[in-house]
């Protein structure tokens, strides 16, 4: 399996077994993740990291596992200190640090910036999320988790919780979770509802999807509960925001109905949807969701720069 140049702008341009190759590769990186072993995989190569977005873990889990290759990182996280600010174009920034680097990773508010720049560009674009679009490698390091946690991917119990509109993490982990036959459970405001769209396509791949306003019923057969925030800077209207916001809380009180290996994820940054206390049990798997960031971009990295694994 070959991905050298590939640009990874969807979770839809990799089929079953291409992502499954990839789960297997980022296995393999988590003891020099971890920092125990070193490697020299890209020493010599250069990343652009281009954020135009805020981010945390994205960017510092992309610079930190091109580290780890022992590549270097050039790049920004706010755009006001780019020339974007007099003026310059998407188009001319990306053709710049292609000229500069040998792989882009870019953050962007704009839906579809990721597949513009790469009809700019000849090294790998590797999209960290653009709007509402698409967000591959967190739903890569989503399956990561589920793959790791569970031991497999497959006939799980998966409930989706929150921000379905404007999530775009929930958009990508529907369709893949429908490739490995999972059954979904979507719950959220019902003006937040998944796209009907993201629906059909999940059903096009054979998944029956329910959806649902209820936590409690939900929960009580899932394996896995995938929580996210809801996206306030997405909301074109603050009242609709402030009139959703904290219709969800995940609490000690909601778990004590539970399946004792139910596994909470969120692609994080979490507001108020997490009571903190849910922190210390053995359902919270989202730091170390997190953490696979780190492997599951390694993987990549060297994948995309034709590094045989
Ligand atoms: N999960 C995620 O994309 O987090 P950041 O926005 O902090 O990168």
């Amino acid at each position: 399996m070959d991905f050298t140049g590939k640009d990874i702008i969807s979770i839809k341009d990799f089929s079953k077994t291409e992502i499954d190759h990839i789960l297997k590769c980022a296995e393999k990186m988590i003891p020099f993740a971890k920092g125990e072993k070193t490697l020299t995989l890209l020493e010599g190569k250069i990343l652009s990291s281009l954020f135009f977005e805020p981010s945390t873990r994205t960017r510092l889990s992309f610079e930190s596992a091109m580290n780890r290759l022992s590549g270097r990182v050039i790049g920004f996280a706010d755009p006001t200190a780019t020339s974007q600010k007099k003026g310059e174009t998407l188009a001319d920034t990306i053709r710049m640090a292609d000229a500069y680097s040998d792989i882009i990773v870019m953050r962007h508010p704009s839906e579809g910036a990721a597949r513009l720049a790469a009809d700019f560009a000849d090294s790998p674009i590797l999209n960290a999320g653009d709007g509402a679009g698409h967000h591959p490698t967190q739903c890569l390091l989503d399956l990561f988790t589920i793959f790791h946690e569970k031991k497999h991917i497959g006939k799980q119990n998966v409930v989706l919780l929150g921000d379905l509109k404007y999530g775009r993490t929930v958009h990508s982990l529907a369709y893949a979770l429908s490739l490995y036959g999972s059954d979904l459970t979507f719950v959220s405001p019902k003006s937040l509802k998944m796209p009907r769209e993201v629906i059909n396509e999940c059903k096009n791949l054979g998944a029956t999807p329910t959806s649902t306003t209820k936590i409690e019923k939900a929960l009580k057969n899932a394996d896995v509960l995938y929580v996210t925030r809801i996206q306030k800077e997405r909301f074109p209207d603050l009242e609709e925001y402030n009139r959703v916001v904290g219709t969800y809380q995940i609490t000690m009180d909601l778990l004590k109905a539970v399946k004792k290996d139910l596994i909470i994820m969120h692609p994080l940054p979490r507001v108020t949807e997490i009571d903190p206390a849910v922190d210390q049990t053995n359902h919270a798997v989202y730091f170390k969701q997190a953490f696979n960031g780190v492997p599951i971009r390694m993987a990549l990295l060297s994948l995309v720069s034709g590094v045989k694994l």
